[in-house]
């Protein structure tokens, strides 16, 4: 088999990935390790910028976000008895697209077959050749036999775990890495959201965020210890504590019911430099972590791919390469500022189980400040919203 571009991983930037560059009529095939069933069974993202929607729009793939996507023109940042509202669309003029991931992927996933774009899932033991040639090639199994898949560039989108990053030789590239000592337990339940916007809680007990999906389908996480065992936390006990995290306003408005889905995330800021070796180019997760709070990662993914699909367009169209070499430091720039807006607003938000009264104080005294400053308000909407392209 030969293709144009050979995109490792189904998750939303080789989905995303694969659909720019079919529309600009190059040629491309995706080799995903899972089913298509497995991939939309992951529950993550919540948030989308208007990165992320205008993509959508320009693939002319927006219909069922225009209709069931919820517009967000602000959110909450509560901490003991008190809540700031940050005014997303008085301080910025934009807004979020709430609309699950799995509703992303789906749409994308769907579109495929009428678009030409091909999809290979179930394909094992995915390796990387040649990535320092013009002629790189993914070698797999699938359907009990051996494959092969040539191309001139292969991109790796296949998430923090995937074999891209680590085809790369040891030296050629450097890490960044800082591992919270917590992750994020979260449920889904068919129930109504307790407040119209998301609310995200500093509580002595640790981090709590309200979310949704729709107007009947809630989504809300607390902050666990890393070696949290999901079986100590029955819905019970993730609604009470819910309820003491969020406050007596969320807790009156909150309606409890079964989890249909609970998994604990951990979290971790972590960037791989430079995102490119020799024909491989990374994009999202396989090349960059954050933690979940600022909403960043599936939006990095998404800025990472239009860089790339503009660049890809411009060598097979015009043959030239400036923009592919610029792909590494022009992603890298976006991705910085995100991990720092995602890292702050993690230090802002959790309770650092080694943190004195001191840095608790500070913390507070942190949130006293924005609560009274519209500028302070205004560098979280901006980063909240997603930075420019
Ligand atoms: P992935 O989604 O990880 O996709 C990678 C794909 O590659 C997968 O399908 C995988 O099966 C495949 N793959 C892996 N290895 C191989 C292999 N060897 N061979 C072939 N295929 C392979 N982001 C936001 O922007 N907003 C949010 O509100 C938000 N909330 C989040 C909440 C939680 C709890 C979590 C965990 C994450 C959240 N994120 C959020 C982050 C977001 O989900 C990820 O950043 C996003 O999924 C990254 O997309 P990706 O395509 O780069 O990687
Ligand atoms: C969701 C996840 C996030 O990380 C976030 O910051 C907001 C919402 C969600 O899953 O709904």
């Amino acid at each position: 088999m030969k293709t144009d571009v050979a995109i490792v991983g189904a998750g939303p930037a080789g989905l995303l990935l694969g659909h720019l560059l079919c529309a600009a009529g190059i040629a491309v095939v995706i080799v995903e390790r899972q089913s298509a069933a497995h991939v939309l069974s992951r529950i993550r993202a919540g948030v989308l910028e208007t990165t992320t929607t205008d993509i959508m729009r320009q693939l002319g793939l927006d219909q069922r976000l225009k209709i069931e996507g919820l517009r967000h023109e602000g959110f909450h940042l509560s901490y003991g008895a008190r809540s700031i509202r940050i005014d997303i669309a008085a301080l910025t003029g934009k807004h979020v697209t709430v609309y699950g991931q799995t509703e992303l992927t789906r749409d994308l996933m769907d579109a495929a077959p009428q678009r030409g774009l091909e999809i290979l899932y179930e394909a094992a033991d995915v390796s990387l050749h040649d990535i320092e040639t013009a002629a790189p090639r993914l070698t797999f199994h699938r359907n009990g036999s051996a494959a092969m898949l040539e191309s001139r560039f292969i991109i790796g989108c296949d998430g923090f775990h995937g074999v891209c990053r680590r085809a790369i030789p040891a030296g050629a590239g450097r890490s960044f890495e800082k591992v919270y000592p917590f992750g994020w337990l979260g449920i889904l339940a068919d129930v109504p959201p307790c407040d119209p916007e998301l609310i995200y809680a500093n509580h002595a007990n640790g981090f709590a965020l309200a979310s949704m999906r729709s107007e009947a389908r809630s989504r809300y996480y607390v902050q666990v210890p890393s070696d949290t065992n999901l079986e100590d936390w029955p819905d019970d006990r993730v609604w009470d504590e819910l309820a003491i995290r969020l406050g007596p306003d969320a807790a009156a408005g909150m309606t409890r019911g079964p989890a249909i889905e609970k998994s604990i995330a951990p979290l971790r800021s972590f960037v791989f430099e430079p995102m490119r070796h020799g024909n491989l180019f990374l994009a999202g997760d396989a090349a960059h972590i954050v933690p979940p709070t600022g909403a960043k990662g599936l939006n990095l993914a998404a800025s990472d791919v239009t860089y790339l699909a503009s660049a890809l367009t411009d060598f097979f169209r015009h043959g030239q390469e400036a923009a592919l070499a610029l792909y590494p430091d022009r992603a890298l720039a976006r991705v910085w500022k995100s991990e720092r807006f995602s890292w702050f607003l993690t230090k802002l938000m959790h309770n650092f189980p080694d943190d004195s009264a001191f840095d608790r104080r500070i913390q507070h005294a942190e949130l006293d400040y924005i609560a009274s400053s519209k500028a302070a308000q205004t560098a979280i909407a901006e980063n909240y919203v997603g930075l420019p392209l």
